[in-house]
């Protein structure tokens, strides 16, 4: 894909926010990328221009049938005033399978991180630099032809949001409790819990509203047919710290490929710390708890970045790890990958994409 990319800039520039209290998801920066396809043209009219409503056709397939994608990524300001991004082609790798499993074309994962790029550099004042936050970047794809069978559309448009977030939980970096959620269920193998869509959102609602009347952050899923394996947690995946080895829920079909916790499993293997990737049950969770043996839990995700975890309830048992504080290992990972994202530490293993600086002013 050979495409320019126009850029309009915004007449106005608005107000920063105060970097104390962000939040997660509520304010966008001045600017967005936007291209669209056209079946028999492909994606064309690439373009970075100021952020704004969308006019839609109210038959627009998307608020019909729920043919869209999204992915997650963070953009970073370092000490030096770098700009990085963290293994944004892990990203793309995910949209286009995502993609492909709601029958959305594929996009040229090089030539969106280009545009990206430009993006950033265009709202990089935007970029916070306080502790713990930083520019949260949102690629989407829509279905907007306006038609009202169910089919493929033949109509999309990708764009990027930004905004610039704190914590994505009210507990900041602060241990977070846990639901095990025994009625509804996420996905099943086969459906579409792998993809980044919206409709897996959607249907973990229901559970997250009740979770939270009962003063917890998330749920954590069961599997879908026997309700028995751990799945994730509700915007992320999860690991377990089981007597000296780490263990996560291997990919099987009904679970986000996450590129944080991919990270995570990397810099393990690199510390020598046992790590594996298996079908793990709630039930040995809870039987590690009662013998002593369950040492911490945590959550990865590019917007929960490492989430301690300090509780969860199942039933009627209440498994409270580590005293409700976070581990000795949640939190090493924790200070190294966001030390390797905001280039305090050194990036042994090439995850960092740098923006260039020029076209950063
Ligand atoms: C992310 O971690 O970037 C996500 O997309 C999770 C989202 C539901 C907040």
């Amino acid at each position: 894909m050979t495409q320019q990319i126009t850029v309009q800039i915004a007449e106005t520039k608005r107000d920063k926010p105060d970097q104390s209290n962000l939040g997660f998801g509520r304010i966008f920066t001045d600017h967005m990328f936007m291209m669209n396809f056209t079946e028999g043209k492909g994606w064309h009219d690439a373009r970075i221009v100021p952020y704004q409503p969308l006019t839609l056709d109210p038959s627009a397939m998307v608020f019909h049938y729920g043919q869209t994608v999204f992915e997650g990524m963070k953009a970073y300001l370092t000490e030096d005033g770098q700009i990085f991004l963290f293994r944004p082609e892990k990203n793309m790798e995910r949209l286009n399978r995502s993609n492909d499993r709601l029958c959305i074309p594929q996009i040229d994962g090089d030539f969106v991180i280009e545009g990206l790029k430009k993006l950033i550099a265009v709202d990089r004042e935007w970029i916070p630099t306080a502790e713990g936050t930083s520019l949260y970047i949102r690629p989407f794809i829509i279905a907007t032809e306006p038609f009202l069978g169910v089919a493929p559309a033949k109509n999309y448009i990708f764009m990027i949001i930004m905004s610039p977030v704190g914590s994505y939980y009210k507990e900041g970096i602060s241990p977070v409790k846990i639901l095990v959620e025994s009625e509804f269920v996420r996905a099943v193998k086969g459906g579409t819990g792998e993809a980044k869509t919206g409709g897996n959102y959607a249907s973990s609602l229901k559970a997250q509203e009740l979770a939270t009347g009962k003063e917890y952050s998330q749920v954590l899923w069961l599997d879908g047919v026997e309700k028995k394996y751990i799945e994730e947690v509700g915007s992320m995946n999860v690991f377990f710290k089981i007597n000296g080895e780490v263990v996560t829920p291997a990919l099987n079909g009904s679970i986000l490929h996450g590129v944080t916790r991919d990270s995570v499993i990397q810099l393990l293997k690199h510390w020598n710390i046992p790590v594996s990737e298996r079908r793990i049950s709630i039930d040995e969770i809870a039987q590690a708890h009662r013998e002593g043996k369950l040492e911490e839990a945590f959550g990865t995700g590019t917007a929960a970045v490492i989430s301690p975890i300090g509780e969860f309830f199942w039933g009627s048992e209440q498994l409270v790890l580590n005293g409700g504080k976070t581990g000795e290992l949640s939190k090493r990972i924790y200070d190294t990958i966001t030390g390797i994202q905001k280039g305090k530490l050194e990036d042994p293993f090439g995850w960092v994409t740098k923006v260039p600086v020029s076209e950063s002013k």
